[in-house]
């Protein structure tokens, strides 16, 4: 939906001219692909399926709509791994480069789609080995390395379906996925390196077996950093030593359409959080769509990297299924950004190390398209522009950025210092839930706005409504999709209901997504960010529920609220307010303890920025708690109305402590 009659965007003071010489070079270079989904959508979807993926079995009818529930194409049958690896390899194109991987110590691996056909294959034979069979789940925990890749492959090639839960999660975390999904095995690492050192991950599973998980029968662990495990018998297997002894030969299974490919967990408004079902022929679709389109991808010559982590849905649809189902060359790194290579570190003093990670990886790789966070983008911009400087990175061609809303100065910014002011910006909003890109401008055909992600994609409606469910086609609204997508989520494992009550029921007939947006004049998308009890931390998903649990759980905690709180660089930062039990003393040991306690309990991304001890919270005459009023208070802003407080003086009570630096 691109806008002819805006060809400059002015913001600010300064000027953004649309990118006519890029619009020649793309592929999406006219309407043509919004046309005819506009037209049909499920012809649209059927052609995009069939020229993308190949099939064992071509399907019949293209989409069953049940409310809420959505099968696409339906008697389908296809392999998954077989798309992203064997086909490739039978074109001839076997020696291509899949990886270009980099550990954060600086040691790399090429890998090519042989290479990795072959890999994928052995460890299929392993997990058929160890009983696993189609239908099954199974849990994967593990750093970026290759090998998280080559098991998520080896699950699809036998239709396994994967459970990969973020290394920065806690044993508690672990426990209680292996549990909802009753997983059988857990793929982990003794630990990967990040930040310098080996982070460790197998002591977490050990932990996570000891207090539950009993569905578990195995373990493998890959031996990234060398590190001592322990290693139970007969229970924990070394990947190097399993993968050896298998065959290289695994005959990919064709699988049903709709045959559940993963589940990948997600917070929601409760604590408990909700396993994401994706399926197979659909997910594949969209994921390869977007990532083609999206991106303007040149398979031959392109260098694309991802640098999210695998741990989330970013990861899975943009490093692993869009990028090999496609035939692309793409980078893979292990570690953070702010970690020089161990060549290049000068002193063991990590705050004198160079920042400059990411544009030496481009500049050695020849990268093409960057795809990555505002609240990265954010970061860079504070190391400032002089570690950009120092290198090339003139073969960029497209820049990406997901997660969060991306304010116009950090878009203004990644488009002129890292795109030499020449590059179209992606802003793509989607969700663990929605699979794939939704909304996101399409490089050569739509105008962009920084700070807008523009448009849906070709092939899926969105909507706005008011609180009464009207659409609204002007100023805010609600974010709803009004069409079923191939790529939309099947359910929520095991609750069907919590499905149908979460995403279907506030507006009858939609799929709400949680998100607020404004619809502008010239009806570009803006999004606002979460309207629910969800926040959105450096891009990362976190239910403040879940951070209210875990700090009950300290023994002096009673209650607890946790609001997130606008960040300049993380986006939101979790801000918890606790009234402690009787008998405890507050102090500002109290309060980190509370603090390190959240990061114990559920992972090191979940550590309050800060937490307050308070005499009370502020609550309803019905007993609610009034989040606006801490998020006031955190935020540092004037009250507004406190009317309908039960007591008024909580709040004041709890802003003389915040301003007296009670803060912990
Ligand atoms: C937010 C990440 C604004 C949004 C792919 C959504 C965004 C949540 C954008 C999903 C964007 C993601 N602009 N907000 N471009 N992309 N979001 O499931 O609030 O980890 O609901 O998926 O991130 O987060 P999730």
């Amino acid at each position: 939906m691109s806008d002819a009659t805006i060809e400059v965007y002015e913001t600010e003071g300064r000027r953004f001219p649309p990118l006519p010489e890029f619009a020649e070079a793309s592929l999406a270079n006219d309407r043509s692909l919004y046309d005819e989904a506009d037209a049909d959508l499920e012809t649209f979807w059927a052609r995009q399926a069939r020229e993308l993926l190949t099939w064992d079995q071509d399907f019949g009818q293209v989409l069953d709509w049940q409310l809420p529930f959505a099968k696409w194409f339906i008697g389908g049958k296809l392999n998954v791994s077989y798309n992203c690896l064997d086909r490739h390899v039978e074109a001839g194109r076997g020696d291509k480069v899949a990886y270009h991987w980099e550990g954060e110590p600086g040691d790399t691996r090429t890998i090519t789609y042989a290479d990795l056909l072959d890999e994928v294959s052995r460890f299929a034979n392993v997990l058929k080995g160890m009983g696993l069979e189609q239908g099954d789940r199974i849990a994967i925990y593990m750093p970026m390395i290759p090998e998280l890749a080559i098991a998520m492959l080896a699950c699809t090639r036998i239709g396994v379906a994967h459970s990969v839960i973020f290394g920065g999660f806690s044993p508690d975390a672990i426990v209680d996925r292996c549990d909802d999904a009753s997983a059988r095995m857990i793929i982990t690492a003794d630990a990967g390196f990040r930040r310098g050192a080996p982070s460790a991950l197998k002591v977490n599973v050990d932990a996570a077996l000891d207090a539950g998980a009993a569905t578990v029968e195995n373990v493998i662990v890959v031996n990234r950093c060398d590190t001592p495990v322990e290693m139970t018998d007969g229970r924990d297997h070394w990947w190097h030593e399993v993968v050896a002894a298998a065959s290289p030969d695994c005959p990919p299974a064709p699988l049903d359409s709709e045959h559940l490919l993963y589940l990948l967990y997600t917070s929601g408004t409760t604590a408990k959080p909700k396993g994401i079902m994706h399926t197979t022929g659909g997910y594949l679709t969209q994921v390869a769509f977007t990532h083609k389109y999206v991106f303007d991808l040149k398979p031959e010559t392109d260098v694309y990297w991802c640098a999210a982590d695998i741990g989330w849905v970013t990861g899975h649809s943009y490093i692993v299924y869009g990028p090999l189902v496609n035939g692309c060359t793409s980078v893979m790194y292990e570690g953070t950004p702010d970690t020089p290579r161990e060549s290049d570190r000068v002193g063991d003093d990590r705050s004198q190390w160079s920042k400059d990670r990411l544009w030496d990886i481009i500049e050695r790789y020849g990268v093409t398209q960057l795809y990555t966070a505002p609240t990265a983008i954010r970061t860079f911009m504070k190391w400032g522009t002089a570690e950009v400087q120092r290198h090339d990175l003139s073969t960029l061609r497209v820049l990406g950025t997901v997660g969060e809303p991306i304010n116009p100065e950090a878009w203004m910014w990644y488009h002129e210092h890292i795109g030499a002011g020449q590059t179209p910006i992606v802003d793509t909003w989607w969700q663990t839930e929605t699979g794939g890109h939704m909304i996101t401008p399409m490089p050569g055909v739509t105008t962009t706005k920084p700070g807008s992600a523009c448009h849906t994609i070709p092939g899926v409606t969105a909507e706005l409504v008011d609180d009464d469910g009207k659409v609204v086609t002007n100023g805010g609204g609600y974010l709803t999709i009004s069409q079923p997508w191939p790529s939309m989520l099947r359910g929520i494992w095991g609750d069907p209901q919590r499905f149908q009550e979460t995403y279907w029921s506030r507006f009858p007939g939609r799929y709400f997504a949680g998100d607020g947006a404004r619809l502008d004049d010239d009806g570009y998308l803006w999004l606002l960010g979460r309207v629910d009890d969800v926040m959105n931390v450096s891009g990362h998903r976190i239910s403040t529920a879940e951070i209210e649990s875990g700090l009950v759980d300290h023994p002096a905690v009673a209650e607890a609220a946790v609001v997130g709180a606008s960040d300049d660089t993380t986006g939101q930062a979790i801000v918890g307010y606790v009234i402690l039990r009787g008998g405890n003393d507050a102090s500002a040991e109290l309060g980190e303890e509370i603090r390190q306690h959240v990061a114990t309990k559920l992972g090191p991304i979940a550590r309050p920025r800060s937490v307050f001890i308070v005499p009370d919270l502020p609550k309803t005459r019905s007993g609610k708690i009034m989040r606006r009023l801490l998020r006031d208070v955190a935020e540092g802003r004037g009250l507004g109305d406190t009317t309908t407080l039960a007591d008024e003086s909580v709040v004041e009570a709890i802003r003389a402590g915040a301003a007296a630096g009670d803060e912990n």
